[in-house]
């Protein structure tokens, strides 16, 4: 984001409507506790004890009750509602059932192909009971690992809801990541039941998702293979795999709910980190708490809401606001199988008009690709049903937030900016709807939650960047790192006992937060994040290449895209053809998402006299930034070189 269009939010100031005001969510809790304005709100919820115990009592229902909200004797390992008795899946199904909910519609789901099925609460609780008891059957339960690699369906939420039902773990790969990564993710959590798909559609496209499968069940510890049926491909099956619907053929639709430990697992999320190796981040059934009560407050959901998030579920924002977060508060969700700007450009506004969406929510980069396609193609559909607007993901530049809130929100909609990580598992730094709103600004910490900016010296710091760090542990944080808790405790915590987000941002003087991106190796591309250290892995495991080094390079849409330096091996001979079989080779090892978008072969790549390659100088050569000082390199040579391979060829792909 350019300092220039920093200003030009700063400038603006968007006040909520007196309707949207008086008929929040929020403004109905603060009523019912004597809060008299936002402010006070903030202030009190300082009390984070205090707080979390009066939200949860509108939100969760307990098998039996807790002793303490919070207990901080073990930090950073905090353990909140000790001993509690709880399972989110009861929140998420079963208490509505006998109520007006249980014959309401959770799900429109949409194919790419445009056919169109709903579930209602009742159908989405039959077939979760149904999966839940073949894994039963297959010898799954409390505390197993179950991999989930599928597409954007109703299966998947069914999955894993069926996993969370009996106590086992869930860990969603997100179905664009290649084999190999699937295999890595599978072998981490060691898992033994791997739930898949036969095939799906994608920009009309079929993906063979179970050879994809196969591939990564090869010398894993996977016993069974699942698979759905669903593009009706034909696929070979294996001695270990079992079709779904085979699997629940016999099976009753009724399954008793694991009644688990409020600090019991729910899920496993491999999520990128500065090392090569992704983070399997683990979130607990009680991270529930938060997701209710962010949707509820932020965006405001009601009885009568038709909720799009337009993620997808292999990430943290499907988890939370696709899957657990929109079921608990019995609310109708859209989900689509297929791409956003396909077949025509439209398609996600046309879909708008036809569901009659009330709440949508998608990713800066989506508004931005629209904002390319024309204003045209924005105009064509009735999106009349609309009243509040979000984005996630990555900074939005105030000049997209505008077209955002002018041209799909035509002036009316509140645009809910929402920060927030995998770890933190919800919302954390978000407007209300009651509030006024700076585009580009996520605005401020939400009530429960504390953050601060902080200098090198760990001073909070006003109006100059700094790192992001949350000064208080919050009820859907991460509880550690699978199988690693030391790296938990080193990683995200100082010796302050602040939680260190490894993001960048600044505090205006009204104390709104302007995150400007990620501060440590780690990129963040159409609101993916992908390790530097992952993709220079991928491509040193090429036989063709001795070094590499990736760097993130500011870009229109993307926000950022992969630009990769390679040094190859003695007598490696380069040219566009070594560059598509490196990107292919990358899309192989990661997946597609994390390919190149440009690759710049080289001599040598700048290094510490101990031989550690300097992504920060290698960074600066790209961008035609000041390199500074580069007295402490062992071949500042290789600087210039950078400078003239960028300055002379251009390789875009
Ligand atoms: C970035 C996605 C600016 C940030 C929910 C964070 C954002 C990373 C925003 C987490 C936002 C997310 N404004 N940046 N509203 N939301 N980010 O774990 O850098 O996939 O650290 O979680 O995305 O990405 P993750």
């Amino acid at each position: 984001m350019s300092n220039v269009d920093v200003l030009l939010g700063e400038k603006r100031t968007f006040y909520p409507s007196k309707e949207i005001v008086e008929n929040s969510n929020v403004k109905q809790w603060m009523d019912a506790h004597d809060i008299p304005d936002i402010e006070n709100l903030y202030q009190r919820s300082k009390d984070i004890e205090w707080f979390w115990g009066e939200v949860e009592k509108d939100l969760l229902t307990w098998y039996s009750p807790y002793d303490k909200v919070l207990d901080r004797s073990d930090a950073p390992f905090y353990h909140w509602f000790t001993k509690g008795k709880y399972n989110i899946v009861h929140d998420a199904l079963d208490r509505h059932i006998g109520t007006p909910t249980e014959h309401k519609v959770a799900y429109i789901f949409e194919s790419e192909q445009g056919n169109v099925t709903e579930l209602t609460y009742r159908d989405v609780y039959n077939e979760v009971n149904r999966l839940a008891n073949g894994l039963k059957r297959l010898g799954v339960g409390k505390g197993d690992r179950v991999a989930l690699y599928m597409p954007m369906i109703p299966a998947l939420p069914i999955a894993m809801l069926a996993c969370a039902r009996i106590g086992a773990v869930h860990s969603v790969v997100f179905s664009g990541f290649s084999s190999r990564a699937l295999h890595d993710r599978i072998q981490d959590s060691g898992a033994k039941v791997l739930i898949t798909a036969d095939a799906f559609w994608r920009k009309g496209k079929v993906i063979n998702l179970k050879v994809l499968a196969d591939e990564a069940v090869k010398d894993s510890g996977i016993e069974h293979t699942i698979c759905y049926q669903w593009a009706q491909y034909d696929v070979p099956m294996r001695k270990r795999d079992i079709w779904w619907h085979d699997l629940v053929a016999d099976q009753p639709h009724e399954c008793e709910t694991e009644i688990m430990d409020s600090e019991d697992p729910l899920f496993i999320l491999y999520t990128s980190g500065t090392t090569g190796k992704p983070k399997g981040v683990v979130h607990v059934h009680t991270y529930s708490v938060g997701l209710a009560l962010t949707l509820k407050w932020v965006f405001d959901l009601k009885p009568g809401d038709v909720w799009w998030c337009s993620a997808d579920i292999g990430w943290i924002t499907g988890h939370s606001y696709i899957v657990y977060g929109p079921l608990m508060l019995g609310v109708t969700s859209v989900l689509y199988e297929g791409a956003p700007a396909h077949p025509e450009p439209n398609r996600l506004w046309e879909m708008i008009a036809r569901h009659g969406i009330t709440v949508f929510y998608t990713s800066p980069t989506s508004i931005r690709m629209h904002m390319r396609f024309g204003d045209e193609w924005a105009k064509k559909d009735d999106m009349s049903s609309l009243r509040l607007l979000g984005t996630v993901g990555e900074p939005i530049n105030p000049e997209a937030w505008m077209w955002y809130y002018e041209n799909i929100g035509k002036s009316r909609c509140p645009i809910m900016d929402t920060w927030w990580q995998t770890e933190t598992g919800c919302f954390v730094i978000s407007p209300l709807p009651i509030m006024s709103l700076k585009p580009g600004s996520a605005t401020r910490p939400l009530p429960g939650f504390n953050a601060e900016v902080h200098d090198p010296e760990g001073r909070f710091v006003v109006n100059k960047g700094g790192s992001l760090v949350l000064t208080s542990p919050w009820p859907s944080m991460l509880r550690t790192l699978y199988n690693e808790s030391e790296r938990y405790a080193q990683h995200y915590w100082n010796k302050n006992g602040d939680f260190l987000t490894g993001d960048i941002a600044r505090v205006d003087s009204d104390g709104y937060f302007w995150v400007q991106g990620r501060g440590d190796d780690v990129l963040n591309v159409s609101g993916h994040r992908i390790g530097n250290s992952e993709i220079e892995s991928a491509l040193v495991s090429h036989s063709s290449v001795s070094e590499a080094a990736v760097i993130g390079r500011p870009d229109d849409i993307k926000g950022e895209s992969i630009a990769a330096f390679v040094v190859l091996r003695m007598g490696v001979e380069s040219g566009d053809e070594l560059r598509n079989t490196l990107r292919n080779h990358v899309g192989e090892e990661i997946g597609k998402i994390a390919r190149p978008d440009i690759i710049y072969f080289v001599n040598d790549l700048p290094k510490t006299r101990s031989g550690k390659i300097m992504r920060r100088v290698v960074r600066s050569a790209l961008i035609s930034q000041e390199v500074g000082d580069i007295s402490t390199l062992a071949n500042p040579e290789a600087v210039k070189e950078i400078e003239n391979v960028v300055k002379h060829n251009n390789y875009y792909s």
